[in-house]
């Protein structure tokens, strides 16, 4: 009886002395900071995302996906969504993967990066070995058909991956893509906006860490695009790094915030002993731009990550918190609480669209070609594809006119070499697509601005 009450006197002063203590150090996590204890909830308070790319394979690992429902706010599809997974074979579409990652971010309440619609690397085996107006024609239907697939469920679309060149150019990287013709990028986009609208559209690339002659050169790009009216809402910066990013980190990205577009880290990796610094340094550059949307680390758990042996990561194999995750969430902590109106709305108002519908079969022309019009529009422009058909004899070399209606004019093309933008258009064949057998067909195509509802073709031979 006395043993059993001297035990319960200390028994409740121990407590009691436990949840002072207790009281006291949550009093002062809380009031001190807003504190929050997760990446998500700590970017949340300034109206930021917190991502990681994730592997469909690994989503029966326990750890793994107990981490990701815990931590993040924001998926990647590490590869699930790339042009290699989506269309195996062309024409043949496979959502398999990517829906397994969406269907997974959507019932945990989390938003979804789409990565990526075009990229040099990881093209299908059928497609790496296109070229010219085929392999435009290729390219502008996958884009279409994934963010058809994938529309008003994709917070921010990785259009195009990678295509400005390392070095100092400042100039597009050589791939049969480019090899179509420069303006791939912008129809990219303008298909993509087109298919979904709700989208943001980003331009995503690496080595663009600071002021330098890759990111300036895209930093150009955007800024032609913003003055031009191309679709673009985003830049994304890849961020793979070792050690410290440079100095100029942040005014980098605030110098693309500027030209109004948001800017988000989208594929973090910190290799080096100085990583907590590092990532604490990465951190608090996004935090100080307010068109930094969030961050994305590349994987979850150093295990997880693309560059084996570097432990990179947030997480360590057995997925513990590494000293580099307190320097993220102190970093997203000590951030000033963002007036919610101000982050995360969208750049560009979207429009409706109008589907597809093919315009003007044209009667088969008597000089041995025919042309047909197909159109993609959208509230204020359109892309047009002209399939050109030769007749009972070969082509070697053909000439269209299109008659666009009053108010529309072509601001770009592709495959095809133009005289004049608005009224009465002749189109010549370009080198590579002059020579058309009897009875196939080759493609070209523009885009404009206005409407092209009614646009007739016809064709000669040259
Ligand atoms: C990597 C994936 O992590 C690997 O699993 C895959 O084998 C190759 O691609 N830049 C990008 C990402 O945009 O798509 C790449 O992801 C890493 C570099």
């Amino acid at each position: 009886m006395k043993m059993t009450s001297r035990s319960l006197s200390r028994a409740a002063l121990a407590s009691a002395f436990l949840a002072t203590t207790l009281g006291v150090s949550l009093v002062l996590a809380t009031s001190a900071t807003g504190a929050a204890s997760t990446l998500g909830a700590a970017a949340a308070q300034s109206g930021r995302y917190f991502g990681a790319a994730v592997a469909a394979g690994k989503l029966g690992d326990s750890t793994y996906v107990n981490i990701l429902n815990r931590e993040f706010t924001m998926i990647t599809p590490e590869n699930e969504m790339k042009w290699d997974a989506t269309e195996p074979n062309r024409g043949q579409f496979n959502y398999s993967g990517g829906d397994r990652i969406l269907n997974q971010a959507v019932s945990t309440g989390k938003r979804v990066r789409g990565h990526a619609l075009l990229w040099y690397q990881q093209e299908p085996g059928w497609a790496q070995r296109m070229e010219g107006s085929d392999l435009r024609q290729a390219m502008m239907n996958h884009v279409t058909q994934v963010a058809t697939h994938y529309k008003g469920k994709i917070y921010a679309w990785d259009v195009v991956n990678e295509a400005f060149a390392d070095g100092g150019s400042g100039g597009r990287r050589d791939s049969n893509l480019q090899r179509t013709g420069n303006d791939w990028i912008e129809a990219a986009f303008r298909a993509a906006r087109a298919a979904d609208p709700a989208a943001k559209l980003c331009y995503n690339d690496y080595n663009t860490d600071g002021v330098n002659a890759k990111s300036t050169g895209i930093y150009n790009m955007v800024k032609d695009f913003k003055s031009r009216g191309v679709p673009i809402d985003c830049v994304g910066f890849q961020s793979h790094l070792s050690g410290n990013p440079p100095g100029d980190y942040q005014a980098n990205l605030q110098r693309f915030a500027d030209l109004g577009v948001e800017v988000q880290i989208t594929e973090l990796d910190i290799a080096g002993s100085n990583q907590a610094n590092a990532y604490g340094a990465v951190t608090r550059a996004c935090v100080a731009v307010a068109r930094c949307a969030g961050i994305t680390t590349w994987g979850i758990r150093d295990t997880d990550s693309w560059r084996t042996g570097e432990n990179p990561l947030l997480f360590d194999g057995n997925g513990n918190k590494k000293a580099a995750y307190n320097s993220v969430l102190d970093a997203l902590n000590a951030a000033t609480p963002t007036n919610p109106t101000t982050p995360t709305t969208p750049t560009t108002p979207t429009t409706p669209t109008t589907p597809t519908t093919p315009t003007t079969p044209t009667t088969p022309n008597p000089s041995g070609c025919s042309a047909s019009v197909s159109l993609n529009s959208w509230n204020g422009g359109f892309v047009a594809t002209v399939k050109v058909t030769a007749g009972s004899s070969a082509l070697n070399g053909w000439r269209v006119t299109t008659n666009l209606p009053s108010g529309a004019a072509v601001t770009s093309s592709w495959s095809a070499s133009n005289s004049g933008t608005t009224g009465s258009v002749t189109w010549s064949n370009v080198s590579y697509n002059g020579t058309v057998a009897a009875g196939q067909s080759t493609e070209f195509g523009f885009q404009g601005t206005g409407s092209a509802e009614g646009i007739t073709s016809t064709c000669a031979a040259s």
